[in-house]
């Protein structure tokens, strides 16, 4: 990462003029507007491939030439974008292998997006031959700042080249067949492997129930995904060593059968900056915590506030310390099952919550409505009436000035003294294991969203780790169900705890290894000795069945829901014990002295007020970095986060409820909005406050 964090923060939205280049009229209009909505970036030309090249080997780039130039007049910078995110049909037609194969071995035809293969040798070339042009065209180009590289990567591809790729990834990985039989426990059901020309991806009328093979596919496409987006890089770095590169992420799904099949730790080496697209479904009913879930719960923004907060703490973390917003909506999208339109306050709070979080843009898909095809009915902050007059036009400049007063603010940093570990392949490990659950109530991502929400809820500012980097630096560590264990990461985490850290961890953790292979010597396999305990067994629970959780010094009882494990300890306290089923009386919190610090083990999934009980006695003992300190009181569910620098604290509160709440701050802030200084605020229904304190 090499990325010298800009000097102001940006705004602005995907542009997409090559849908208006018979609209003169429409795209001078649009430069009028960009400025009074006080834009300040574009993101241009990620699907623009059919116009650049409208047949093989013809380039048409005047039009581009035009849309910077006139966007450079009016101040605007660009991060330009390479098209690799969707083709032109004469491309796909007269190269059909291009097209993605699906798991049934039937290739597509042409059309979607993202709808190419990224081992094809002939895509990588055409699409060498276009970035290649771009950058020789635009890399001086003032109005350049950054290299978008793609669209939203995401998917696999079953092709023969595909297939070929796999084996030669496997061969390098395994050297021996001998060592991947083994590593895959391939013996089970005669599946041993004698020829590498054997093995296939897997599929369904093939094989899915060798795990390791399934794991090691998803690692193989992460990292096809990978070489192909560093393909894409390196031919703009031959060009330009100077401009950042950037690739926009997504939002983890929530159904593990519906993921990207990425492991987005593994581009933090090769991208300069973090961005991601986020898209929650703001004014649902309800939130995405299947453990526990009931049809009519109420709206609960103030709950999915968390999720979109853990996310943006991801990308900052993929891009040490800081990320771009590169897409939301001003309004609604109109692809969620409703797609409700943000009330009114709610785009500005959503917005700078991003920048709360360490963000340094706000961007959105998309500037102007889409006149026809599927995403016509997207928010836009331009939509069909053309007005400046809409409420998210109007919004939307507002914003655009806020954002421009924030400068000051662009050097500031998010600090954090605990982390919490999410780890893609340990997800896809554990989702992809068969028992004692079998159903989404396994719920590996919401478990660590619920552990997330009691952190951020109590104003514990936090990093998001995946475990193969240094935690030396945090005081607390949580992770949950951390299935599999690779050495490097118990490495990890044994250094952490003997160099005075406190590790949390759960049930399921420690059942595999990084082949997914069971621990000889049982769970917690090689963690044993960090958390002072074995566990003999995991059981489950239906919704009928209750059993409890009894802590030994003030007897709070914890409801147990899912799963529990019966523990036994070898070092460790036991600081509360199960009451009810086969556990009853048996260690379920231990506590483990470990040469300078300590690991907590929870063996029952609690539910979210317990785990919030659980962390504000972390909190306090730990003496965590936490907003909290900041303020005396307030009423309500309101948010607290703080970016400073070496001169200045900036406190954000959010309200993401649509009641006025109060709150008393510790000190004396200034609120940056108004210059108004004081200790007592007030703050309405989706409103959000930025308090400056300067720091000696
Ligand atoms: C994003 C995508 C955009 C647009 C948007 C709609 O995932 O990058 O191109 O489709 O969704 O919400």
């Amino acid at each position: 990462m090499k990325w010298k964090i800009t000097e102001d923060i940006l705004y602005g939205a995907d542009y997409n003029p090559d849908q208006w280049l018979n609209r003169k009229d429409i795209l001078d209009e649009d430069i009028k507007l960009m400025i009074e909505a006080n834009i300040t970036v574009i993101s241009l030309g990620m699907f623009s491939w059919s116009t650049i090249e409208p047949t093989e080997g013809n380039y048409t780039f005047t039009w581009l030439d035009n849309i910077l130039d006139s966007l450079y007049s009016a101040g605007i910078r660009v991060f330009l974008s390479t098209p690799s995110g969707a083709r032109p049909s004469w491309l796909a037609h007269k190269y059909p292998e291009v097209l993605r194969t699906a798991p049934n071995g039937q290739r597509n035809i042409f059309g979607e997006r993202h709808n190419h293969c990224y081992t094809s040798p002939v895509y990588r070339e055409k699409l060498t031959i276009i970035n290649r042009k771009i950058a020789d065209r635009y890399a001086k180009h003032p109005a350049v700042i950054m290299w978008h590289i793609s669209n939203e990567y995401g998917g696999d591809c079953h092709c023969e080249l595909c297939q070929e790729g796999f084996k030669k990834w496997l061969k390098e990985k395994y050297k021996t067949l001998d060592n991947l039989n083994y590593a895959w426990w391939s013996i089970f059901w005669s599946h041993k492997f004698t020829n590498w020309e054997h093995i296939h991806s897997p599929v369904p009328h093939g094989d899915q129930t060798l795990h390791a093979k399934n794991l090691d596919w998803k690692r193989f496409v992460t990292y096809m995904t990978v070489d192909f987006m560093r393909s894409e890089i390196e031919t703009l770095r031959e060009v330009s060593q100077n401009i950042p590169v950037t690739t926009n992420m997504m939002q983890v799904q929530d159904n593990p059968e519906a993921d990207y099949l990425l492991d987005y730790w593994k581009f933090k080496d090769h991208i300069d900056v973090s961005s991601w697209d986020s898209y929650p479904a703001w004014h649902l009913p309800g939130h995405s915590f299947i453990a526990e879930s009931i049809q009519d719960i109420p709206v609960n923004d103030f709950r999915r506030a968390s999720e979109v907060a853990f996310h943006h703490d991801l990308y900052r973390c993929i891009g040490d310390g800081h990320f771009l917003l590169m897409e939301s909506t001003p309004t609604n999208v109109n692809w969620q099952n409703i797609s409700k339109l943000k009330k009114p306050g709610m785009n500005i709070l959503t917005s700078l919550q991003a920048i709360a979080h360490g963000s340094n843009s706000v961007q959105y898909f998309q500037w102007r409505s889409s006149k026809g095809s599927s995403e016509k009915f997207h928010g836009t902050v331009v939509d069909h009436s053309g007005s400046n007059k809409t409420r998210a036009f109007k919004e939307s400049a507002k914003l655009g000035q806020i954002l421009k007063e924030l400068k000051p603010l662009s050097a500031s940093n998010y600090k954090a003294d605990t982390a919490l570990l999410f780890n893609w392949e340990n997800r896809w490990a554990f989702e992809n294991s068969q028992g004692p659950i079998n159903t989404r109530q396994k719920a590996y991502l919401e478990t660590i969203k619920k552990h997330y929400y009691s952190l951020w809820n109590q104003g514990v500012q936090m990093d998001i780790v995946s475990g193969e980097e240094s935690l030396n630096r945090y005081k607390v560590v949580v992770a949950p169900m951390l299935h599999m264990l690779s050495t490097q990461m118990v490495g990890i985490l044994t250094s952490f705890v003997a160099n005075g850290g406190k590790l949390i961890t759960t049930y399921q953790t420690g059942y595999v290894n990084d082949t997914d292979l069971c621990f000889e010597g049982g769970v917690p396999g090689p963690l044993s000795d960090i958390l002072g305990i074995k566990v003999e067994a995991i059981d489950v629970l239906h919704q009928f069945e209750n059993i409890e959780i009894i802590d030994g010094k003030t007897q709070k009882s914890y409801t147990v829901n899912d799963y529990y494990e019966i523990v036994e300890t070898t070092t460790a306290k036991t600081l509360a014990t199960f009451k009810g089923g086969v556990a009853d009386g048996k260690p379920a919190i231990t506590t483990n002295k470990f040469k300078k610090g300590e690991a907590i083990h929870i063996a029952g999934r609690v539910t979210t007020e317990d785990l919030n009980l659980f962390y504000s006695d972390i909190i306090k003992n730990s003496s965590l970095n936490s907003s909290q300190e900041e303020i005396k009181s307030f009423t309500g569910n309101l948010n607290f986060q703080i970016r400073s620098d070496n001169n200045s604290q900036y406190l954000f509160i959010m309200n993401f409820t649509d009641k006025e709440e109060t709150f008393e701050t510790s000190f004396n802030y200034k609120d940056m909005n108004n210059d108004q200084s004081g200790n007592n605020w007030e703050i309405e229904g989706y409103g959000i406050k930025i308090l400056l304190k300067h720091i000696d």
